[in-house]
């Protein structure tokens, strides 16, 4: 099975997103990444739902959303309004952790729970089964463009076993500093979904690193 693209929009030509996010529903990208920052979590601040409200209106892919903020639990409603499928919550930003994946998936949307470079995957034991996806962050969350953190690749093969030991179906998303490179390896070590901003809007051809990407696995 290809891996799953999904390239982060933060790193798009925001003078030109309707542009971008036609080139996206035209490629061969599974998803689409939105990052979502509060400046009071990561020291930076993105886009909230104005944004995403009118990038739902032309993105023809399903949108993946990365929420970086402090109780992500109180935008439940309005992520399901804006029509993402997937929404991520840090695993550092929430105390009631399972009770707030457990009212994403009554919302009507898969549950991803996200880990800091410094948070070991052995945390995720007990909510592990409760989850859709977990997206390991390989740099510090808050900037795109940052260099991939090595033991990255160490946390996808822990948590590659973790899933597989337990019988489960549990995707492996892995951002920041991703390339055809550092994806080779990590699809290696287990990933399922690999996240590229820089790699991917900032190419000569986005399009053909996108088809590239998606062939690192098979
Ligand atoms: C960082 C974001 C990433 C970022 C990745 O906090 O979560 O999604 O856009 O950007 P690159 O691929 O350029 O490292
Ligand atoms: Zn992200």
């Amino acid at each position: 099975m290809a891996c799953i693209v999904a390239p982060s929009l933060l790193a798009a030509d925001f003078l030109n997103l309707e542009r971008e996010i036609e080139m996206i529903n035209r490629s061969e990208a599974d998803w689409l990444h939105l990052d979502i920052m509060d400046g009071v979590f990561v020291p930076n601040i993105s886009f909230g739902f104005p944004v995403i409200e009118q990038v739902a209106k032309i993105c023809t892919k399903p949108m993946d959303a990365h929420f970086m903020i402090v109780e992500p639990q109180k935008y439940i409603p309005e992520v399901k309004s804006c029509g993402v499928f997937q929404m991520n919550v840090h695993y550092e930003a929430c105390t009631h952790l399972h009770r707030t994946v457990w009212a994403i998936r009554e919302a009507g949307m898969k549950a991803a729970v996200t880990l800091n470079p410094h948070t070991p995957v052995e945390l995720l034991e007990d909510i592990i089964r409760d989850v859709n996806m977990v997206l390991l962050m390989s740099v510090n969350p808050g900037f795109g463009g940052q260099k991939f953190i090595e033991n990255s690749l160490n946390k996808v093969r822990r948590l590659k076993d973790m899933i597989v030991c337990k019988n489960l179906d549990t995707l492996i998303e892995v951002d920041g500093g991703v390339n055809l490179e550092t994806g080779k390896r990590l699809v290696d070590a287990g990933a399922d979904v690999l996240v590229a901003g820089n790699a991917v809007f900032r190419a000569e051809n986005p399009e053909q690193v996108i088809r590239d990407m998606k062939k690192l696995k098979n």
